[in-house]
């Protein structure tokens, strides 16, 4: 084989790594490649893997140390990788939303690594958008006013994480109670060095000496601004792929699209194997 080849998906994000097979091993010039890859194209997807959970966790650990997910038990024998499942008759999937993940946290995760097991045959594609471009084109007066400013990050209260999603294990677990945080609305990829806009739909609806109404305003005006088609891209999964996001400069979506399900019918099971990459 002659080393990962590197496919731009997107104009905005995203690359396919093609040649690689993520269960062996990689050699220093295939991580380099790949490495280097992750820090320009932000999300990179690994079509046709084949991966055990061991071969899972190797893999994800090449990026960094893994973290338990706070609100998801794990699979059994491996803490660190959680489930993610929506069944054929719930409309909901996990990640609905726009978000980056835990923002709630002090050090939110460096980057997940997502390996698909079980996909509609079309539908629950998800969305990754590119922060450093949301940041980059917003107006100077924009720009300015939001390096002023810090937006408050809720996890919420551990039930909320224990509803909905019948096939995960949601629970409320050690070291899952509810976490608040501030940040900034702009932050230095640690690697990159580039600035990329902070904000979490999910996660965030305050803005620090702020109304409700007026934090709403400018915190909507931004997921829209950030979410635009020419800072994003979508991906359609196929069984066996293995995707990574740099969680550090981009936010993601699962869409919410089953329309059988919607109607109230039975429509398609969708199931993943998540690890998070520790920052
Ligand atoms: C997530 O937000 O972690 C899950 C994304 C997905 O299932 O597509």
């Amino acid at each position: 084989m002659s080393g990962p080849q590197i496919r731009p998906y997107a104009t905005a994000i995203g690359a396919e790594v093609l040649g690689v097979d993520l269960a062996q091993p990689l050699d220093n010039a295939g991580w380099a490649t790949i490495h280097d890859a992750y820090l320009e194209h932000h999300v990179l997807f690994f079509p046709e893997q084949e991966l055990t959970p061991d071969e899972h966790v190797a893999f994800a650990r090449r990026f960094g140390e893994l973290e338990d997910y706070p609100f998801v038990h794990g699979i059994e024998g491996h803490p660190e990788l959680i489930e993610i499942v929506k069944e054929p008759d719930e409309v909901i999937n996990f990640g609905h939303r726009w978000h980056a993940d835990m923002t709630f946290r002090e050090q939110p995760p460096a980057g997940a690594v997502l390996y698909a097991l079980e996909v509609p045959p079309v539908g629950g594609d998800t969305l990754f958008a590119n922060m450093t471009l949301a940041w980059e084109m917003l107006s100077d007066g924009m720009k300015k006013t939001l390096r002023e400013l810090r937006a408050i990050h809720d996890s919420g209260k551990p039930t909320r994480h224990s509803q909905n999603f019948k096939g995960m294990k949601m629970q409320h677990k050690e070291g899952s109670e509810q976490q608040i945080t501030a940040h900034p609305f702009v932050r230095i990829h640690p690697e990159a060095g580039q600035e990329s806009l902070l904000i979490c739909p999910s996660y965030c609806h305050r803005i620090e000496g702020m109304t409700d109404e007026e934090s709403t305003m400018i915190l909507d005006h931004l997921e829209r601004h950030a979410t635009q088609d020419i800072f994003t891209c979508r991906y359609r999964w196929s069984p066996g792929d293995v995707v990574i996001w740099d969680n550090r400069c981009t936010m993601h979506i699962a869409l919410e699209d089953d329309l059988a399900a919607i109607k109230g019918g039975q429509g398609f099971r969708r199931r993943m194997r998540r690890a998070t990459i520790r920052s």
